[in-house]
Protein backbone atom coordinates (compact mmCIF):
# COMPACT_ATOMS: atom_id res chain seq x y z
CA UNK A 1 0.00 0.00 0.00
CA UNK A 2 1.30 3.49 -0.99
CA UNK A 3 2.37 5.16 2.67
CA UNK A 4 0.59 8.32 3.32
CA UNK A 5 3.32 11.43 2.53
CA UNK A 6 3.41 14.49 5.21
CA UNK A 7 5.30 17.12 5.69
CA UNK A 8 6.31 18.48 9.15
CA UNK A 9 5.87 22.13 10.42
CA UNK A 10 8.73 23.07 13.09
CA UNK A 11 10.07 25.96 15.23
CA UNK A 12 12.13 24.52 17.18
CA UNK A 13 14.18 21.66 18.99
CA UNK A 14 12.28 18.89 17.32
CA UNK A 15 11.55 15.89 19.51
CA UNK A 16 8.48 15.35 18.23
CA UNK A 17 9.97 15.45 14.96
CA UNK A 18 12.01 12.99 15.86
CA UNK A 19 9.91 10.11 17.01
CA UNK A 20 8.05 11.07 13.76
CA UNK A 21 10.78 10.31 11.66
CA UNK A 22 11.71 7.29 14.10
CA UNK A 23 8.46 6.02 13.54
CA UNK A 24 8.61 6.28 9.55
CA UNK A 25 12.06 4.53 9.43
CA UNK A 26 10.08 1.72 10.58
CA UNK A 27 9.44 -0.84 7.66
CA UNK A 28 5.67 -1.12 6.96
CA UNK A 29 5.10 1.79 8.36
CA UNK A 30 2.04 3.61 6.96
CA UNK A 31 3.30 6.98 6.57
CA UNK A 32 6.93 8.77 5.34
CA UNK A 33 8.00 12.30 6.08
CA UNK A 34 8.48 14.34 2.08
CA UNK A 35 9.62 17.86 3.84
CA UNK A 36 10.49 19.08 6.96
CA UNK A 37 9.24 22.98 6.86
CA UNK A 38 10.27 25.41 9.93
CA UNK A 39 9.97 29.38 10.30
CA UNK A 40 12.74 29.38 11.72
CA UNK A 41 16.25 29.21 10.24
CA UNK A 42 18.18 27.80 13.39
CA UNK A 43 15.40 25.21 14.34
CA UNK A 44 17.54 22.25 15.38
CA UNK A 45 14.47 19.42 14.12
CA UNK A 46 16.11 21.05 10.55
CA UNK A 47 18.85 19.12 11.71
CA UNK A 48 17.44 16.21 12.56
CA UNK A 49 15.47 16.03 9.14
CA UNK A 50 18.73 16.70 7.20
CA UNK A 51 20.08 13.80 9.45
CA UNK A 52 17.29 11.57 8.65
CA UNK A 53 17.57 12.05 4.75
CA UNK A 54 14.64 14.24 4.66
CA UNK A 55 14.27 17.50 2.74
CA UNK A 56 13.98 21.10 4.75
CA UNK A 57 12.78 24.03 3.83
CA UNK A 58 12.65 27.44 5.68
CA UNK A 59 9.69 29.85 5.46
CA UNK A 60 10.66 32.81 7.18
CA UNK A 61 7.09 34.51 9.06
CA UNK A 62 9.32 37.61 9.32
CA UNK A 63 9.86 38.41 5.52
CA UNK A 64 6.26 38.18 4.78
CA UNK A 65 4.16 41.21 5.03
CA UNK A 66 1.10 39.88 7.30
CA UNK A 67 -0.28 35.83 8.44
CA UNK A 68 -2.17 35.68 4.65
CA UNK A 69 0.93 35.88 2.92
CA UNK A 70 3.14 34.14 4.74
CA UNK A 71 0.06 30.75 5.20
CA UNK A 72 0.04 31.41 1.43
CA UNK A 73 3.60 30.86 1.37
CA UNK A 74 3.77 27.45 3.62
CA UNK A 75 0.70 26.11 1.16
CA UNK A 76 2.64 26.67 -1.71
CA UNK A 77 5.60 25.21 -0.14
CA UNK A 78 3.80 21.98 1.24
CA UNK A 79 1.56 21.45 -1.90
CA UNK A 80 5.02 21.43 -3.78
CA UNK A 81 6.15 18.85 -1.64
CA UNK A 82 3.35 16.32 -2.52
CA UNK A 83 2.53 16.23 1.02
CA UNK A 84 -1.26 14.89 1.78
CA UNK A 85 -0.60 15.73 5.37
CA UNK A 86 0.39 18.25 7.67
CA UNK A 87 1.78 17.22 11.07
CA UNK A 88 2.50 20.45 13.30
CA UNK A 89 5.08 19.46 16.26
CA UNK A 90 5.95 22.69 17.83
CA UNK A 91 5.18 24.95 15.26
CA UNK A 92 5.21 28.21 17.15
CA UNK A 93 2.58 30.43 14.52
CA UNK A 94 -1.39 31.32 14.39
CA UNK A 95 -1.84 30.06 11.41
CA UNK A 96 -5.09 31.31 9.58
CA UNK A 97 -8.55 30.10 8.89
CA UNK A 98 -7.88 30.13 6.06
CA UNK A 99 -4.96 27.82 6.26
CA UNK A 100 -7.10 25.59 8.45
CA UNK A 101 -9.97 25.40 6.15
CA UNK A 102 -8.13 24.67 3.35
CA UNK A 103 -6.28 21.47 5.00
CA UNK A 104 -9.37 20.50 6.80
CA UNK A 105 -9.03 16.86 7.93
CA UNK A 106 -5.36 16.26 6.90
CA UNK A 107 -3.96 19.05 9.43
CA UNK A 108 -2.96 17.71 12.80
CA UNK A 109 -1.44 18.73 15.88
CA UNK A 110 -0.09 18.01 19.38
CA UNK A 111 -0.99 19.82 22.26
CA UNK A 112 0.83 19.24 25.67
CA UNK A 113 -2.72 19.26 27.89
CA UNK A 114 -5.58 17.04 27.92
CA UNK A 115 -7.53 19.46 25.92
CA UNK A 116 -10.40 21.07 26.23
CA UNK A 117 -8.58 22.07 29.19
CA UNK A 118 -5.57 24.18 29.05
CA UNK A 119 -5.46 25.50 25.53
CA UNK A 120 -2.83 27.53 24.82
CA UNK A 121 0.52 28.57 26.34
CA UNK A 122 1.81 27.34 29.62
CA UNK A 123 0.17 24.33 29.55
CA UNK A 124 2.10 22.76 32.58
CA UNK A 125 2.46 26.15 34.75
CA UNK A 126 -1.53 26.46 34.57
CA UNK A 127 -2.32 22.74 35.27
CA UNK A 128 -0.22 22.69 38.27
CA UNK A 129 -1.53 26.14 39.45
CA UNK A 130 -5.50 24.53 38.84
CA UNK A 131 -4.34 21.16 41.06
CA UNK A 132 -5.47 18.76 38.40
CA UNK A 133 -4.39 15.51 39.48
CA UNK A 134 -4.13 13.83 35.68
CA UNK A 135 -2.49 16.17 33.15
CA UNK A 136 -1.41 14.83 29.05
CA UNK A 137 -1.71 15.55 25.64
CA UNK A 138 -3.75 15.32 22.83
CA UNK A 139 -2.94 14.72 19.12
CA UNK A 140 -6.28 16.62 17.15
CA UNK A 141 -7.04 17.66 13.91
CA UNK A 142 -6.59 21.75 13.76
CA UNK A 143 -9.32 23.84 12.90
CA UNK A 144 -9.91 27.44 12.75
CA UNK A 145 -9.97 27.63 16.17
CA UNK A 146 -7.27 27.75 18.65
CA UNK A 147 -6.52 23.79 19.58
CA UNK A 148 -10.62 23.17 19.49
CA UNK A 149 -10.14 20.48 17.03
CA UNK A 150 -11.46 16.65 16.79
CA UNK A 151 -9.27 14.63 19.52
CA UNK A 152 -7.28 11.44 17.92
CA UNK A 153 -5.65 10.46 20.32
CA UNK A 154 -4.76 11.35 24.27
CA UNK A 155 -2.60 10.45 26.99
CA UNK A 156 -2.96 11.32 30.68
CA UNK A 157 0.21 11.32 33.03
CA UNK A 158 0.06 11.92 37.06
CA UNK A 159 0.86 15.02 38.45
CA UNK A 160 3.26 14.42 41.25
CA UNK A 161 3.01 16.35 44.93
CA UNK A 162 6.59 17.40 44.31
CA UNK A 163 6.35 18.30 40.26
CA UNK A 164 7.56 21.67 38.66
CA UNK A 165 6.36 22.78 35.52
CA UNK A 166 10.07 21.63 34.26
CA UNK A 167 9.57 17.63 35.78
CA UNK A 168 5.74 17.54 34.37
CA UNK A 169 6.99 18.74 31.17
CA UNK A 170 9.32 16.18 30.65
CA UNK A 171 6.42 13.44 32.05
CA UNK A 172 4.09 15.18 29.29
CA UNK A 173 6.50 14.97 26.79
CA UNK A 174 7.28 11.26 27.13
CA UNK A 175 3.88 10.75 26.73
CA UNK A 176 3.50 12.97 23.46
CA UNK A 177 6.70 11.07 22.00
CA UNK A 178 4.41 7.64 22.48
CA UNK A 179 1.40 9.21 20.84
CA UNK A 180 2.46 11.39 17.65
CA UNK A 181 3.42 8.32 15.76
CA UNK A 182 0.75 6.34 16.93
CA UNK A 183 -1.81 8.68 15.62
CA UNK A 184 0.20 9.28 12.23
CA UNK A 185 -0.23 5.35 12.28
CA UNK A 186 -3.57 5.30 12.65
CA UNK A 187 -4.10 7.86 9.82
CA UNK A 188 -1.55 6.12 8.07
CA UNK A 189 -3.63 3.16 8.10
CA UNK A 190 -6.93 4.91 6.76
CA UNK A 191 -8.45 4.52 10.35
CA UNK A 192 -9.06 7.74 10.92
CA UNK A 193 -13.16 9.34 10.35
CA UNK A 194 -13.86 12.21 11.88
CA UNK A 195 -17.70 12.32 12.23
CA UNK A 196 -18.44 16.26 13.48
CA UNK A 197 -16.62 17.09 16.63
CA UNK A 198 -15.82 13.23 17.05
CA UNK A 199 -13.13 11.14 15.89
CA UNK A 200 -13.94 7.47 15.58
CA UNK A 201 -11.44 4.82 15.03
CA UNK A 202 -12.31 2.26 12.18
CA UNK A 203 -11.77 -1.33 12.18
CA UNK A 204 -9.47 -1.86 15.26
CA UNK A 205 -9.71 -5.22 17.49
CA UNK A 206 -8.96 -2.78 20.32
CA UNK A 207 -11.30 -0.14 21.67
CA UNK A 208 -8.71 1.70 23.30
CA UNK A 209 -6.44 2.49 20.11
CA UNK A 210 -6.91 6.60 21.01
CA UNK A 211 -5.93 6.27 24.68
CA UNK A 212 -2.66 5.66 26.14
CA UNK A 213 -2.17 6.08 30.03
CA UNK A 214 1.68 5.32 29.81
CA UNK A 215 1.61 4.87 33.79
CA UNK A 216 -1.45 2.10 33.65
C1 LIG B 1 5.71 20.10 22.52
O1 LIG B 1 5.49 20.14 23.91
C2 LIG B 1 4.40 20.20 21.78
O2 LIG B 1 3.33 19.60 22.45
C3 LIG B 1 4.19 21.68 21.71
O3 LIG B 1 5.47 22.23 21.51
C4 LIG B 1 6.45 21.33 22.03
C5 LIG B 1 7.38 21.03 20.92
O4 LIG B 1 8.49 20.27 21.33
N1 LIG B 1 3.23 21.99 20.69
P1 LIG B 1 9.46 19.63 20.25
O5 LIG B 1 9.95 20.76 19.36
O6 LIG B 1 8.69 18.60 19.49
O7 LIG B 1 10.59 19.02 21.03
Amino acid sequence: MARLKVAVLISGRGSNLQVLLDACAQPGFPAKIVRVLSNQPDAYGLERAKRAGVATEVVEHRQFADREAFDAALDAAIRQSGAELVCLAGFMRLLTPGFAEAWDNRLVNIHPSLLPSFKGLHTHRRALEAGVKLHGCTVHFVTPELDDGPIIVQAAVPVLAEDDEDSLASRVLAAEHRIYPLALKLIGEGRVRVDGRVVRITDGADGMASLLNPSG
